[in-house]
């Protein structure tokens, strides 16, 4: 049995998939943004057709493990459960053709989530390759279509912080030079994450997007920059990602609190948190109120 078809270890197929995500990281600050909770934000395709977002994260997948049936949600977008969400597969090829990375997002502030064992985070991470990203199985239903996601956003706000750096890594082992695995995550300012913290240590996280927003102790009060520079500073000596960005709401109304005014950030923030060797922009919750606020449009030529 065999094979001569493929001439490399898995290790060196992995080193190899490490090496091409680093190279083709962008260099100048870019805008990662959620779209998928409000159907009122523009299709996906118009999404990436703005030219302001090299991330977009798919929200959310918020119903999987222990057993469960897994369940998407896209709002008033489609229905996903009766095959309304398989024509998303046209803006995905659409956005990909522009340079656009999309990830599934996983979790989110409500839902029905966790993972019971090893053998869970197992379960879930072949679940995730052949239903959202480059698997194939005819057993296996595929929500968006046939077109292939780029990575899984990890959003994990509720339940238990187990078993997650698993799921990481079973997700890490599908990365191979035709297909590269992104793995990303938005875990809350208070460092280190409750939740994600044992999963972000693994240092297999290309993306880092910190919310940086409904956590006063680590965000921008009321004219002061100090708690939210002070927490970008010990997230970016803390963790090993190659490249981390401030996550905002994109509106006053987007959070509980935390959110910045554009000339606030362009002026006295972007200027300090640039020169992180990490530093890879914002990102900002969410594109529905990215529409009302035109916060993306007052802040992207600054980044
Ligand atoms: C494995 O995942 C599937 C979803 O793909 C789920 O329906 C099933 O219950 C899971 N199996 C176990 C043993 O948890
Ligand atoms: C898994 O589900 C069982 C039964 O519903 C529940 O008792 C248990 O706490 C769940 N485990 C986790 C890790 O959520
Ligand atoms: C800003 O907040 C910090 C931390 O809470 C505090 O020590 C400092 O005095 C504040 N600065 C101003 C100008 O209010």
């Amino acid at each position: 049995m065999a094979s001569n078809s493929s001439k490399f270890s898995p290790l060196i197929l992995f080193l190899l998939c490490l090496l091409a995500t680093t190279i083709s990281a962008a260099s100048r600050g870019g805008i990662a943004i959620y779209w998928g909770q409000n159907g009122n934000e523009g299709t996906l395709a118009a999404t990436c057709a703005t030219g302001k977002f090299p991330y977009v994260n798919l929200a959310f997948l918020n119903v999987f493990g222990n057993g469960s049936n897994p369940e998407l949600n896209l709002a008033g977008h489609c229905d996903p459960a009766s095959g309304g969400c398989v024509s998303l597969s046209t803006d995905i090829r659409s956005c990909q053709k522009q340079g656009v990375k999309l990830m599934l997002a996983i979790g989110g502030g409500i839902g029905r989530y966790s993972l019971s064992s090893q053998l869970d985070a197992r379960n879930v991470s072949i679940y995730l390759w052949n239903a959202f990203l480059g698997g194939k199985s005819s057993s296996v239903f595929r929500p968006l279509g046939d077109a292939a996601l780029d990575g899984i956003d990890f959003d994990i706000e509720l339940g238990s912080s187990q078993f997650y750096d698993d799921l990481v890594r079973y997700l890490k082992s599908y990365c191979s030079p035709k297909q590269k695995v992104y793995i990303t995550g938005a875990p809350q300012c208070p460092f280190p994450d409750r939740l994600m913290g044992t999963a972000l240590n693994t240092g297999l996280f290309d993306y880092v997007w910190v919310q940086f927003y409904n956590n006063p102790p680590c965000q921008y009060t009321s004219g002061n920059t100090t708690n939210l520079i002070n927490s970008w500073n010990l997230w970016s000596r803390s963790i090993r990602t190659k490249k981390l960005f401030l996550g905002l709401p994109a509106a006053t109304q987007a959070a509980g609190s935390g959110f910045i005014p554009a000339d606030v950030l362009t002026s006295q923030i972007l200027p300090v948190i640039k020169k992180s060797p990490k530093y890879g922009g914002i990102m900002l919750w969410s594109k529905f109120w990215d529409d009302q606020s035109g916060y993306s449009s007052s802040v992207v030529s600054e980044l």
